[in-house]
């Protein structure tokens, strides 16, 4: 475990890292509309990151296990497809789709990670998928709130997973949020459920990514073949937002609002 406390002049390079992730996310979610391909929406968020003076710092990652770099700039991700799903000149957006945006870009050598569920026209295909995308949009802000210093990784958890298991939903056990800074992703570990109290203490001047990650009906994921995608395991719809939080003497600061 090797947790980095960022100072308050990399926290000030974060925050502008946030302001700028976030509009990038804004023009990424106005360009989702019916019949745009997810590659097209890679093109438009490399050409705003590239605008925005910041890097895609996702393009040739390696997270930790995969067997190749990371094709795309951002993460897009459909239906039951849960998180990194690549984007494609193949895959054209269709009005009523569950679809995940996940951003994650870098500004003066300092990282910020953000995703939103949206529906494509807006206009949900079934009650279930607007409840989806709201109840996991709440357990973020739940799991920000527990963010405080002096509490710990398993009360982020435990908040968001007791939120999404009285909506009538699963959290996936298998992916998680993360430290984040100097690298996309810095340890603690912050889990999509767990016990109140245990896990790592929060302190000032840590940045964590907070990102619940929820399935209708199962907390289970597959991997496709092509080594990103992960699906869920028994085809039900997946929503996931992400922050990117500091704590602070204060209580939780959303560098990525
Ligand atoms: N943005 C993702 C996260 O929230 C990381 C994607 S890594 C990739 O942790 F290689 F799959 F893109
Ligand atoms: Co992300
Ligand atoms: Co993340």
């Amino acid at each position: 475990m090797n947790i980095t406390l960022k100072s308050p002049s990399e926290i000030a390079t974060l925050r502008e890292c946030g302001k700028r992730l976030a509009q990038v996310r804004t023009a990424l979610v106005a360009a989702a509309v019916p019949g745009v391909s997810t590659g097209e929406l890679d093109r438009i968020a490399r050409a705003k990151i590239a605008e925005l003076e910041c890097v895609p710092v996702l393009s040739g990652y390696r997270p930790y296990g995969a067997k190749r770099a990371y094709p795309g700039s951002i993460c897009v991700s459909i239906d039951n497809e849960v998180v990194h799903g690549i984007p494609s000149d193949e895959r054209i957006l269709e009005a009523g789709q569950v679809v995940t945006l996940d951003v994650t870009i870098g500004y003066r050598k300092l990282i910020c990670d953000s995703a939103v569920t949206v529906i494509i026209g807006g206009k949900a295909r079934t009650k279930e998928d607007s409840k989806l995308i709201e109840a996991t949009r709440v357990a973020l802000d739940k799991g920000i709130a527990a963010a405080r210093a002096g509490a710990t990784t398993g009360d982020i958890g435990h908040a968001i997973d007791s939120y999404i298991v009285k909506q009538g939903f699963r959290t996936i056990r298998a992916l998680a949020g993360h430290g984040v800074g100097y690298a996309v992703h810095e340890d603690p570990y912050v889990p999509n459920q767990g016990e109140p109290g245990y896990g790592d203490e929060l302190v000032p001047g840590m940045v964590i990514a907070i990102e619940p990650i929820v399935a209708v009906s199962t907390e289970h994921v597959d991997l496709l073949r092509d080594g990103y995608t992960y699906v869920t395991h028994d085809g039900s719809m997946s929503a996931h937002f992400e922050h990117t939080v500091v704590i602070t003497e204060k209580g939780p600061e959303v560098l990525t609002r």
